[in-house]
Formats: C-alpha cells, structure tokens, sequence
C-alpha cells in the first residue's frame, strides 16, 4: 500500500489586508453578482478574472427554468473572457455572491464544474490562477485552483 498525504493551502484575510487590485477585483464581483439572472435559487454570485493583459472580465450566474441549462458565474466569465481573448492568461479570479440583496457573511466557494474548468484554465496557459472568494466576514484565498480540485481528471488521460 502506498499513502499520500495531498495538501491544500487556504488563507483568510480581512478585506483591509488586501491590495488596492485585489479589492478592485472584488468590487467588479460583487457589482456582477448584481446582475445575476438567478430567480429559481435567489442566490446571485458574480465572478471577475484578471487577465494576463490587465483586462478584467466579468461573469454571473444565469439560471433557467429548465434548471441544468444554467451556468455559474465562474464559467461565465472564464469561457467569455477566452471568447474575446483565447490566448491570454488568467491571474486572478474573485468571486461573491448575495441573497435578499445581502453579500454572504463566509466567503462563497466553487462548484465541482467550476473547479474542473478553472484547473484546465490553469493548466493550458501554465499560469497558476490566484482564487479570492469574498464573504463579509472574510475573503479566503487559494494560491492555485488546484487547491480547489486535488487529484483531478486532466487531459493527460486521454493521451
Ligand atoms: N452558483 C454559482 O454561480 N457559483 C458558485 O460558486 C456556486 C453556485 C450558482 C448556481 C445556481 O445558479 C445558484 O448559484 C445556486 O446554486
């Protein structure tokens, strides 16, 4: 047998602790997160990336009433921001999320899907994607978004 011991690093700052970029970067999540088309869960989250050319691009959740035809804001914005620029980076990703027109009090965290497709993101432009996810109370931070999805399916098995 053998075991291996996979570690996750998560770190948890005030808002204050932040940069100037990073609390920008929230701030465009947040304001996403406004325009969110969710009326079946009343959950609105909004995603923002920082692209390797200092653009920032948006997403939000967009539901339906057939309810697997809907997306998460953080697919929304990766899959547009490599709509309209497919070979450039991402550095960053923010993420928050509200309900009853409240922000959440703890920080707002990724869905499996979401996950799967921030690694292969990571991945293919080799650049690890720094992951901030707002909540009132805090703002958790992942260097990588392999720290979101350890032992993940990746391409190298289909090779
Ligand atoms: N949702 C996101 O957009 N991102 C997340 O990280 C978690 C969940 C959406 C999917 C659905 O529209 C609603 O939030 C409730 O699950």
């Amino acid at each position: 047998m053998i075991e291996k011991q996979i570690t996750a690093k998560i770190t948890f700052y005030s808002i204050d602790e932040l940069s100037e970029s990073e609390k920008m970067l929230i701030e465009a999540a947040k304001s996403a997160a406004k325009s969110a088309y969710a009326p079946y869960s009343g959950f609105q989250v909004g995603a923002a990336v920082l692209l390797g050319n200092g653009e920032v691009h948006i997403g939000n959740n967009q539901e339906n009433a057939a309810f697997p035809s809907g997306i998460c804001a953080e697919r929304v914005a990766l899959f547009h921001a490599h709509a309209v620029r497919p070979d450039t980076p991402v550095f960053s990703m923010a993420v928050a999320a509200c309900q009853n027109q409240l922000f959440v009090q703890e920080p707002v965290s990724p869905c499996g899907s979401c996950r799967q497709v921030l690694l292969e993101t990571e991945r293919r432009f080799r650049q690890p994607i720094r992951v901030l996810m707002y909540g009132q109370n805090r703002v958790a931070v992942l260097e990588s978004a392999s720290d979101l999805l350890p032992f993940a399916f990746d391409d190298s098995a289909l090779i």
